[in-house]
C-alpha cells in the first residue's frame, strides 16, 4: 500500500512542469472569459497599491477559515508609518459554519462592536463620521466594485444558508445597524489580496501573495490590457490585482483513491480539488484515510481496533506535522498521537510507515502549491519579458500551513528551484508576511475612504 500511495502521489520534475504549465494556461482562459475556466480570475477592484501616505484610524475585520479577527491600525502617513496595530482573535464557533447568514454577521458585528468599545477615550471620531474598516472575507466573491461583492459560494467546510448570492457587504452592514454600530466598510478584499496589499506596503518589489492554511489561493498584480473580459472597469494605474481562486484548479494533478473518496464525502464534492490536495483543512483527513486502510487490509496495529480511525477529520494536519517533527529513536510522539486520536497501540516499524504516509501526502502538497506559484509567475513573465524573472520578484505568503510546517516549506521551496533553475529561483524570494492581510484591507480601507486621507 505504501509503495503504491508514493507511487500515485510522486511529484517528478514532469508532473510538475505539465502543472505549472497548466496553472498559466488556466489563468488565461479565465482572463478571456468569465467561467473561461476552473481559475476564476477575480477581478479585485484594487487598482493601486498602497503609496506610504495613507492616514487615519481603521479597522480591519479579517474572516478566514479558522479564525476571526479584529484590527485597529492607526495609520501615520509617509513620516510615521503604521503606528500601531491592536488586534483580537477569536476562532469560529462550528455550529456557525452551518447555521444563517444572520447569525455569522451577528457574530462578527458583535465581535467588532465589543473591540471597538474598548477603543475608549483614545481616539477622538469628527461627529458625522463613521469609522471606516476594511474587510478581508476568505471566500469566492464576484467583485462589483472595491466596496461590494457578491458570495459565490462558500468554501474550506463553511455551509452558513442563505449568504450565498448576496453582497457580504450589505450583509454586515445590516448586521452592524443591528447592534448600533456607527461604522462602515470602504474595501471589501479577500485575504489573497490583502496580504498582497499589505507586503507591498514594506516592499516594492512584491508581485503575488499566496495563502496556505485551512484554504489555498493566490493572487497578483495584471496589468488591464491582459484581462479581455474586461469590459467598462478602467485602471488609472493600468494595473489591477486578480484573485485567482486557485483553490478551484484541477488539471494534471497526481490524485489518488483517498483524494477522491475524500472528496465525494465532503459538502463540496468535485469542487476546490487543488485546495483539497495542497491545504491545511485536508492534509489530515487523507493521512488519516491511507492509515484506516492500511489498517484494515494490512494490519497496522496489529490487533489494535482502528475503530477511532473512521471518524472523518479525527487526524488533523497540525497532529500530521507534530507527528513529522518527532526525532525520537522510538517515535513516542508519533505513539502518543496515535494512541490519543485513534486509540491504536502502535509499534516502531508501524510508527515509522506512519512517518511515511504523513511525509508523502505532506511532500505532495508542497511540491504542487511550489508548482502552483511558478506557473503563476511564468504567465506574468511571458507577458511581461524579464520583468519577473529578471530581477527580484517577491511572493508574499500568509496562513498557518507555511507558517508551521517546516518539511511543507521546503517542499515547496525545492519544487519552485527545481522547476525555475537555481539561477533564476535566486531572483524569486518567498516570504512569510504574517497577518499581513489585516493591515492590507486597512490600508485599502484608507485609500478608498470616503473622507479622505485627513481623519
Ligand atoms: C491569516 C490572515 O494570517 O491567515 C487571514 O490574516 C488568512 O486573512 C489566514 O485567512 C489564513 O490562514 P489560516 O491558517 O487561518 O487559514
Ligand atoms: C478558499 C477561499 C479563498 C481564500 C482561501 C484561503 O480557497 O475560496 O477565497 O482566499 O480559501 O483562505
Amino acid at each position: 500500500l505504501l509503495t503504491k500511495l508514493k507511487h500515485d502521489c510522486a511529484t517528478p520534475l514532469p508532473v510538475l512542469r505539465h502543472m505549472a504549465d497548466a496553472m498559466a494556461a488556466d489563468m488565461r482562459s479565465g482572463l478571456a472569459i468569465d467561467g473561461g475556466s476552473d481559475l476564476k480570475m477575480i477581478l479585485s477592484y484594487v487598482d493601486s497599491l498602497p503609496t506610504g501616505n495613507e492616514k487615519g484610524l481603521f479597522y480591519a475585520l479579517d474572516l478566514g477559515g479558522t479564525n476571526f479577527r479584529v484590527l485597529r491600525v492607526q495609520l501615520g502617513g509617509k513620516e510615521e508609518g503604521v503606528i500601531a496595530t491592536e488586534s483580537e482573535q477569536v476562532s469560529i464557533p462550528q455550529d456557525l459554519m452551518f447555521g444563517t447568514s444572520e447569525e455569522l454577521f451577528n457574530f462578527i458585528a458583535s465581535g467588532l462592536g465589543k473591540f471597538a468599545q474598548r477603543e475608549g477615550g483614545k481616539f477622538s471620531m469628527q461627529s458625522g463620521r463613521k469609522r471606516e474598516i476594511g474587510f478581508t472575507f476568505s471566500f469566492p466573491v464576484r467583485q462589483t466594485s472595491i466596496d461590494s461583492g457578491i458570495l459565490i459560494k462558500w468554501t474550506k467546510g463553511f455551509a452558513v444558508s442563505g449568504t450565498a448570492g448576496r453582497d457580504v457587504v450589505a450583509c454586515l452592514n445590516e448586521a452592524m445597524e443591528r447592534q448600533g454600530l456607527e461604522m462602515q466598510v470602504s474595501a471589501l478584499v479577500n485575504d489573497a489580496v490583502g496580504t498582497l496589499a499589505g507586503a507591498r506596503y514594506w516592499d516594492d518589489d512584491v508581485m503575488v501573495a499566496v495563502i496556505l492554511g485551512t484554504g489555498t489561493n493566490a493572487c497578483y498584480i495584471e496589468r488591464m490590457d491582459a484581462i479581455p473580459k474586461l469590459q467598462s472597469h478602467v485602471s488609472s494605474s493600468g494595473r489591477t490585482i486578480i484573485n485567482t481562486e486557485w483553490g478551484a484548479f484541477s488539471k494534471g494533478l497526481p490524485l489518488t483513491v483517498f483524494d477522491r473518496d475524500m472528496d465525494a464525502a465532503t459538502i463540496n464534492p468535485g469542487e476546490q480539488i487543488f485546495e483539497k490536495t495542497i491545504s491545511g483543512m485536508y492534509l489530515g483527513e487523507i493521512v488519516r484515510r491511507v492509515l484506516l486502510k492500511m489498517a484494515e487490509e494490512g494490519a497496522l496495529f496489529g490487533d489494535s481496533s482502528p475503530e477511532k480511525l473512521s471518524t472523518p477529520f479525527v487526524l488533523r494536519t497540525p497532529d500530521v506535522c507534530a507527528m513529522q517533527q518527532d526525532d525520537s529513536e522510538d517515535l513516542k510522539v508519533v505513539g502518543s498521537i496515535l494512541h490519543d486520536l485513534a486509540s491504536v497501540e502502535s509499534n516502531v516499524s508501524a510508527r515509522k510507515i506512519v512517518v511515511e504516509v504523513c511525509d508523502t501526502i505532506v511532500k505532495r502538497g508542497g511540491r504542487l502549491a511550489g508548482a502552483g506559484i511558478v506557473g503563476i509567475l511564468q504567465k506574468m513573465e511571458e507577458d511581461s519579458k524579464g520583468l519577473i524573472f529578471g530581477k527580484r520578484t517577491v511572493v508574499a505568503m500568509d496562513g498557518g500551513l507555511y507558517e508551521h510546517y517546516p518539511q511543507y516549506r521546503r517542499y515547496l521551496q525545492d519544487a519552485v528551484t527545481e522547476l525555475l533553475g537555481s539561477e533564476l529561483s535566486k531572483n524569486v524570494v518567498i516570504e512569510h508576511t504574517k497577518d499581513g492581510s489585516g493591515i492590507g484591507a486597512a490600508l485599502l480601507a484608507a485609500a478608498n475612504s470616503m473622507y479622505g486621507h485627513d481623519l
